[in-house]
């Protein structure tokens, strides 16, 4: 199974400096990442975006949260979604980001 999303960056700015809503989206672990970048609106519309491909890769499932998804990093930064595969019933799940200065894409391919 496929999902892809992309969003604006402009439409992620205020989020971006919200920690409050932040904290609804993204993990702890996500959010320190974020916090490495001084500019970081690019980096949070990414993780969004690939949040948004994996829901659709999954088909929507209802029970999915967000918060249920947590994206890191392999040591050559390539990123690595964590969730709860057996609860999906998937065997292995990957995602591509891209960012440019106004948009983020993602892309997950399920299996
Ligand atoms: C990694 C690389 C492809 C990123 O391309 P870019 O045009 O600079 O930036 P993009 O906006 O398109 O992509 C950035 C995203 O690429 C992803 N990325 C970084 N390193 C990666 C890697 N080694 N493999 C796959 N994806 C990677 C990240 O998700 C990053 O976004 P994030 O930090 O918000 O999660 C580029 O820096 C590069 O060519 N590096 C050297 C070679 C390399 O490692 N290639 C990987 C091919 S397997």
């Amino acid at each position: 199974m496929i999902g892809i999303d992309v969003l604006e960056i402009k439409r992620i700015k205020n989020l971006a400096k919200d920690e409050k809503k932040l904290n609804k989206i993204f993990t702890k672990n996500e959010i320190e990442y974020f916090k490495k970048y001084k500019d970081n609106a690019e980096r949070v519309c990414g993780f969004y975006c690939a949040k948004e491909a994996i829901k659709k890769a999954l088909c929507c499932p209802n029970n999915l949260s967000f918060l249920d998804i947590e994206i890191t990093h392999e040591q050559n930064g390539k990123p690595v979604v964590n969730i709860d595969k057996k609860l999906y019933n998937i065997n292995n799940i990957e995602i591509s980001i891209s960012h440019s200065k106004t948009v983020a894409v993602a892309i997950c391919l399920v299996n």
